[in-house]
């Protein structure tokens, strides 16, 4: 059945992609996730394209812009917008599943302040967003990639905490949390060659009481993985 509606990219090429931080997998969706595509795309999803995004028009209103990389199911991606209404959240994901379960709930509530892209991140920041236009990046559980030989998919590397780093404003933030130790010091040490993010923790930073334990978190907890805070901030002069 063809599920893909205009507005919902069915496959970022996996050729032109810089950084393969993820894999497409055939997803099947239940009615009530078909419903929510048909009902609500309009109105919640912006196709990907070749326009920088005008946040004032997707919004309708100037308030500051958080972006989401990779929110899963998106249940923490809901708490958090919903704690902070005059905060904008712009919510990418690829994995179908989860990005019709959050538009789906988006829909239904009628909540304001999210909007969703189902495309590769990396192409997304590349081409659709202008730089120092974005308060804060949230990029909660970035896929770990255990093994050595898949370290290269990891989506935290030089150039793309460059490319967060360009698109954020005078002080604004990257806030990162994984409970893979390794990978949570590839975080640091990455963060700390990018001359204009600065961390303000010298190290991990404490949990931030505001963010909601997310599915991911939930199985490292479980396995009793550390779970570690990474927060930078882009310096002010
Ligand atoms: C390990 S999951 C974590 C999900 C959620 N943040 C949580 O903590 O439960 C990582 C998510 O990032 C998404 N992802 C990975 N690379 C991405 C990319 N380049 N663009 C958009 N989403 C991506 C994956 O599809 C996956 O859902």
């Amino acid at each position: 059945m063809a599920l893909i509606l205009p507005r919902v990219e069915s496959k970022a090429e996996d050729g032109r992609r810089s950084v393969k931080s993820f894999v497409l997998r055939r997803s099947r969706l239940a009615p009530y996730q078909k419903e929510a595509l048909e009902l609500y795309s309009d109105k919640y999803v912006i196709p990907f394209g070749p326009e920088v995004l005008d946040f004032e028009q997707v919004f309708g209103n100037t308030n500051p812009v958080i972006i989401e990389i990779g929110f899963g199911m998106g249940h923490s991606t809901q708490r958090i917008a919903s704690q902070m209404p005059l905060t904008n959240f712009l919510a990418i994901e690829v994995f179908i599943n989860g990005f019709t379960k959050l538009l789906a709930n988006v829909g239904r509530n009628e909540i304001q302040n999210i909007r969703l892209i189902r495309f590769d991140a990396v192409e997304v920041l590349q081409t659709m967003i202008s730089q120092s236009s974005v308060l804060g990046f949230h990029i909660f559980f970035p896929d770990p990639w255990p093994k050595k030989k898949h370290h290269k998919r990891r989506l935290i590397q030089k150039e793309f905490a460059q490319l967060l780093a360009e698109k954020l404003v005078a002080g604004g933030y990257i806030y990162c949390v994984t409970d893979w130790q390794e990978y949570a010091d590839q975080m640091l040490e990455v963060f700390a060659t990018i001359p204009t993010l600065y961390n303000p923790h010298n190290g991990f930073s404490p949990p931030h009481s505001w963010r909601p334990t997310t599915n991911f978190e939930e199985k490292g907890l479980h396995k009793r993985h550390i779970i570690n805070e990474v927060w930078v901030e882009k310096s002010r002069e």
